[in-house]
């Protein structure tokens, strides 16, 4: 089988730069372009065990640059584009939505138009060598469950034909980036697939988020901010299952489908903190070299993490509850999630313990401003 080459936007955040691995790893003979603008999220060092691989190659350049992206598509004979970059973070979006309708509206457009006009549009195509039949492409739209609004208690899980409803600027812009690459397929024919995943947790999470967030803070003996009551729920997903699932999708899933990839792993936000809580206080307890590097940490003083906990004031327009519906993808592509939430959790404080290079290196300046104007210092 030929070798794909990819375009994998996004590729210096989190769930790129997993997905970028995942990659190379289980893909070693294709080839992987990431293009990226490095804003606040992205990190090239999150990308440093790809670098020297020669099917690898690192641009710094932004999605709204359509004569950048084109070149790329045709200077890399690019046949599968998976769209990772994002504006992806709720609370920021709060503060300042601009930033999300540019990257996640536009830039997804200035994506869609880039692989028009030249999978579809160009007398060249580099994918068939002209006519521009479009033979061979895929647009992969990696998108949210949030699009779908929130749910009530009992209400039965998000399926793929769960009706829009977004509520925050973020999944607003998810929403309407979603539309478009619909509108790509059934207008143009673009070949396009979209996955819309639950919340996803593990290595290189830009430590803004729920877990990264709680985990540095117990090391460095800092409140833990639980908003509202903390009992708005969430679906966890361990980030290597999602980049399994998109493969999948790429590899089995039809041309215009959309799939919801996560499941089964509904945690409250309290619960979630309180294992954490448990899990790091277990750990230094059993290494005291970890008592040694985080000596203020409340387990290196003999206290429990969980005092650490404080109730904050809750996000405006706060979704209660997110739930995926798994069905389509079990059934349809095979797919199964493989880390358990005890597993997954556990795999991501190894790894941040034993990354503290990566996380001292993305808690900056712009970072620290981020937490000032967030949680008042
Ligand atoms: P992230 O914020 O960690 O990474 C986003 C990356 O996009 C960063 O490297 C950033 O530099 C880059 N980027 C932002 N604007 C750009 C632009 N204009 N041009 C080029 N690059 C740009 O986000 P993430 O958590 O890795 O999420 C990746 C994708 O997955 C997003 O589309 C998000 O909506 C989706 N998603 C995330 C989750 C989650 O739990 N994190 C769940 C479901 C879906
Ligand atoms: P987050 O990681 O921001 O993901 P999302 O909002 O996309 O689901 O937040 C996960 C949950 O944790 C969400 O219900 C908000 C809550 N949360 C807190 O309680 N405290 C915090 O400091 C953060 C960042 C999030």
């Amino acid at each position: 089988m030929q070798s794909a080459h990819l375009l994998v936007t996004g590729g210096a955040g989190f769930i790129g730069a997993n997905f970028v691995h995942y990659w190379l790893a289980q893909h070693p003979c294709d080839r992987v372009v990431v293009l990226d603008a490095l804003t606040y999220a992205g990190n090239r060092a999150s990308l440093a065990a790809a670098e020297g691989n020669p099917n690898f190659r690192f641009v710094h350049g932004n999605i709204l640059d359509l004569g950048l992206v084109e070149g790329l598509l045709r200077d890399e004979k690019i046949d599968t584009i998976v769209h990772f970059a994002a504006e992806s973070h709720v609370d920021r979006s709060i503060h300042g939505p601009d930033a999300f309708i540019e990257t996640n509206v536009v830039g997804t457009h200035t994506m869609l138009k880039a692989a028009k006009s030249v999978w579809l549009d160009s007398v060249q195509s580099p994918l068939d060598g002209g006519g521009g039949s479009g033979r061979g492409h895929r647009f992969h739209h990696v998108s949210t469950d949030e699009v779908y609004g929130s749910l009530g208690p009992d209400d039965p899980a998000f399926t793929e034909d769960t009706p829009y409803a977004p509520n925050s600027p973020y999944s607003a812009s998810k929403a309407a980036s979603d539309h478009l690459v619909r509108a790509y397929h059934h207008t143009y024919g673009l070949q396009v697939t979209t996955s819309n995943c639950s919340n996803n947790y593990g290595p290189y999470q830009f430590p803004e988020k729920l877990i990264p967030l709680v985990l540095l803070n117990i090391l460095h003996g800092k409140a833990l901010p639980i908003y509202g009551d903390g009992k708005n729920i969430r679906d966890w997903l361990y980030v290597e299952d999602h980049c399994r699932g998109i493969d999948l999708v790429l590899q089995r899933g039809a041309v215009g489908g959309v799939y919801n990839i996560g499941g089964h792993n509904e945690w409250t936000n309290i619960d979630i903190v309180t294992l954490i809580c448990r899990l790091v206080d277990e750990a230094i307890a059993q290494d005291p070299v970890l008592a040694q590097r985080f000596p203020q940490a409340p387990a290196a003083q003999g206290k429990a993490a969980d005092s650490l906990i404080t109730y904050v004031k809750d996000r405006l327009g706060h979704d209660r509850r997110y739930a995926i519906d798994a069905r389509k993808c079990r059934t349809e592509l095979g797919y199964a999630p493989q880390e358990s939430f005890e597993t997954g959790i556990r795999k991501t404080i190894v790894w941040m313990l034993a990354n503290e290079a990566w996380w001292r290196a993305v808690m900056d300046g712009s970072y620290r401003d981020w937490l000032d104007r967030q949680y008042g210092g």
